[in-house]
C-alpha cells in the first residue's frame, strides 16, 4: 500500500474512532493511539525527510492536512461529549435555566503555530525534526560546539547552571551534537525547541524558543545555505524576499553570517510617503537568524560517529521563533508571548 493510501486509511480509521468514543476519556484514548508521541501519523511526519524527493511534498502535506483535520474533529467531539446528557430524562440539569454563553474553543499560541508553520517549509525540503533535552549537558550545550572554556556566554551570568556539568540550554544548538551523534551522514535535521537565558527585557525573555537546523553531506557549501535560507525567507515572508548574508562569529560555525531578509513593509527602508519604515528603521533589511559552515572541530568532536572533518561538509543555522513571529505580525514586546492576557492571545492562531 503506497504511504498516501495509508494515510487515508489512518484518517478514515481515526474518524471512525472519534465518532465512536462515548466518553472523554476514551476520546484521550483515541488521541493518544492516532496523534500520540509513538503513533504512526506523528512518526510519519518525523520520517518524511528520509522519502524519495520524489514523494516528500505530497506525503508531507497529506500526512499534516491529516493531522490538523483529526485535531479539528477531537475538538469537536470534546465539546459534544461535554454537553452531552443535559437534558435527559432523569438528568439532574434544569434544562430551563438561562445558560451561560459556551466558550468558545481555544485556539494554538502564536508561537506554536509559527513553529509549526517553520517545521512545514522545512519537511518539504527534506529535512526531519530532532529534539533534545532543555536541561543539557555542559559537554553538549558548549564544549562540542568548539565553545571555548572561556567563552563570556558560559558566565554563571548568561547561563542558568543546573550544577558544574548542566545548565538549562542557552540554545538548541546542542542537539546538532545529539543529532550527529544519532544518525551518520548525510543528514538534514531542524531542531524546534524552548532554550532558556538569565535576561528579561522587551527583546529578552528568560524562556524562548529557537529552530536549529544542520545539513551535513558531500560539498555543502556556502550557496546551498544561501538558497535553502532564500527558498524558507521566501515562504514564510512572502515570495518577493531577498536575504542578505552579513559575516559575523559564531564558534561552532565558519565562516559565520548573520543573515537578513528584505524588509517586507517597505521599499528600501522608506514607507510610500517618504516616511523612514518603523518595522527595518530605514535599513530595508531585518536580522532573522545565525548560519554558518559547521566548523570542523565541531565534527572532530563526532568524528567516530562518520563525520570525519576531512570528508563531509555542512552548514547550519539557527532562529528564534518569537522574532520570525514578532516581525510577521508586528508585536513590540516579547513579554507579550507569555503573560496570558487573552486581548493579545486572541489576536491569532484562528484558522
Ligand atoms: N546558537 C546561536 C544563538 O543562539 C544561533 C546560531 C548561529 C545557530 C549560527 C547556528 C549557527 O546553528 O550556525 O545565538
Amino acid at each position: 500500500m503506497s504511504t498516501l493510501d495509508r494515510i487515508a486509511e489512518i484518517q478514515a480509521q481515526a474518524e471512525a474512532a472519534i465518532a465512536a468514543a462515548a466518553d472523554s476519556s476514551s476520546l484521550e484514548d483515541v488521541r493518544v493511539h492516532y496523534l500520540g508521541r509513538k503513533a504512526e501519523l506523528p512518526l510519519l511526519l518525523r520520517s518524511v525527510g528520509s522519502l524519495q524527493p520524489t514523494e516528500r511534498a505530497a506525503v508531507g502535506s497529506a500526512a499534516n492536512q491529516t493531522r490538523k483535520q483529526l485535531e479539528m474533529l477531537l475538538g469537536a467531539r470534546e465539546e459534544e461529549l461535554a454537553h452531552a446528557g443535559i437534558g435527559d430524562p432523569g438528568s439532574s440539569i434544569d434544562i430551563t435555566l438561562p445558560g451561560s454563553p459556551p466558550l468558545p474553543p481555544g485556539h494554538l499560541h502564536l508561537i506554536t503555530e509559527t513553529r509549526r508553520d517553520i517545521e512545514d517549509v522545512f519537511l518539504g525540503l527534506g529535512f526531519q525534526i530532532a529534539e533534545g533535552p532543555e536541561v543539557e549537558y555542559v559537554k553538549y550545550n558548549f564544549d562540542a560546539l568548539n565553545t571555548d572554556p572561556t567563552h563570556p556566554s558560559r558566565a554563571r551570568t548568561d547561563t542558568f547552571y543546573v550544577d558544574d556539568d548542566t545548565v538549562l540550554r542557552v540554545h538548541t544548538s546542542p542537539v546538532q551534537v545529539r543529532a550527529m551523534m544519532a544518525q551518520p551522514p548525510p543528514l538534514y535535521v531542524i531542531a524546534p525547541g524552548r532554550v532558556y537565558r538569565p535576561d528579561n527585557d522587551a527583546t529578552h525573555t528568560p524562556q524562548f524558543h529557537q529552530v536549529e537546523g544542520l545539513a551535513v553531506d558531500d560539498g555543502v557549501t556556502l550557496a546551498d545555505l544561501k538558497g535553502t535560507l532564500l527558498a524558507v525567507a521566501r515562504q514564510i515572508f512572502g515570495s518577493e524576499r531577498e536575504i542578505l548574508l552579513r559575516p559575523h562569529f559564531f564558534p561552532f560555525t565558519e565562516p559565520s553570517v548573520e543573515v537578513d531578509v528584505s524588509c517586507f513593509n517597505c521599499d528600501s527602508g522608506y514607507l510610500p510617503g517618504g516616511d523612514r519604515c518603523p518595522l527595518c528603521k530605514g535599513s530595508g533589511w531585518l536580522e532573522v537568524l545565525g548560519a554558518g559552515m559547521v566548523d570542523p572541530n565541531v565534527f572532530a568532536y563526532v568524528a567516530d560517529h562518520g563525520y570525519d572533518p576531512d570528508k563531509v561538509t555542512g552548514f547550519a543555522f539557527g532562529m528564534g521563533i518569537e522574532r520570525i513571529a514578532m516581525l510577521r505580525h508586528g508585536i513590540p514586546d516579547l513579554r507579550l508571548y507569555f503573560e496570558n492576557d487573552m486581548r493579545f492571545l486572541r489576536q491569532f492562531g484562528a484558522r
